[in-house]
């Protein structure tokens, strides 16, 4: 039977754009998409925190066919936490999606498995949809332990965690020798992954929820190989770097990942 879950494109802009270039890039992507009008596929872009407003007004102002994520949250409500932004921001700026626990802010800022579960409570209470990735190091992929560590993560990031449906959480596994690099993982390593993430979403919640959960494939994803990825069973969309900082490439992965 094929799957019910919609297709999902996200692009994560990084550190990438400033307010006007942001502006500029979501016009530019809202045009490009409404020209090609692809219905199967949902589109949501993730560009830094400063920029999450203007973008906004772009997606209001030209009824844009795509929807916005943040890159990080913090789990406290509000108080005195320098630097961090809360759900309620996210919120107030549009955000429905938030990707959370991200290689670079798992190594660079020192994110632990226990900060993202935290992060992904808060969302879920707020009704912002976590994009909760995942993924190994290479030395981890060349020892051949890359299915357990990847579930392993999935167990400490969702310890606790409720969900009433799949629908509310999108998981990316990146592997993350793949990430920036132009490396890409084979369309076999990643439905072997994300096969084994569907796996212990069943044993954790049920078949019913991991069924529906969204589970996406990231590093170094392009036009080129967006289609084979998106032909394994597991794989239901793809979270963009590079290639999402151009409307072109962009919008035509979100046209070869049409049915
Ligand atoms: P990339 O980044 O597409 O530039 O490899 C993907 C990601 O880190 O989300």
């Amino acid at each position: 039977m094929p799957s019910q879950r919609k297709r999902l494109i996200a692009g994560n802009w990084k550190m990438n754009k400033t307010y006007t270039e942001a502006v500029v890039l979501a016009q530019d992507l809202s045009y490009k998409l409404k020209e090609d009008a692809v219905d199967d596929v949902e589109v949501v872009v993730c560009p830094p925190f400063v920029d999450l407003k203007g973008v906004q007004g772009v997606i209001e102002m030209d009824a844009a066919p795509y929807s916005l994520g943040a890159q990080n949250v913090y789990w406290e409500k509000s108080g005195a936490y320098t630097g961090e932004i809360s759900c309620d921001m996210l919120l107030s700026c549009g955000c429905t999606y938030c990707i959370v626990g991200h290689s670079e802010r798992r190594d660079y800022f020192g994110e632990t498995d226990e900060d993202i579960n935290k992060k992904i409570a808060a969302l879920l209470g707020n009704n912002i949809i976590p994009i909760s990735c995942c993924g190994e190091s290479l030395e981890v992929r060349e020892a051949g332990h890359q299915v357990e560590y990847v579930v392993n993560q999935i167990r400490e990031d969702l310890d606790n965690i409720d969900l009433k449906s799949g629908e509310e959480l999108v998981i990316a596994y990146e592997p993350i020798w793949a990430i920036g690099t132009g490396k890409t993982a084979t369309p076999e390593d990643a439905q072997e992954v994300c096969g084994a993430i569907r796996e212990i979403l069943t044993e954790l919640y049920s078949a019913n929820i991991a069924g529906a959960v969204r589970i996406l494939y990231g590093g170094s994803a392009k036009p080129e190989n967006v289609a084979g990825f998106l032909a394994c069973a597991d794989v239901d969309g793809a979270l963009v770097g590079g290639a999402s900082l151009q409307a072109d490439d962009f919008a035509l992965m979100v046209k070869r990942s049409s049915h």
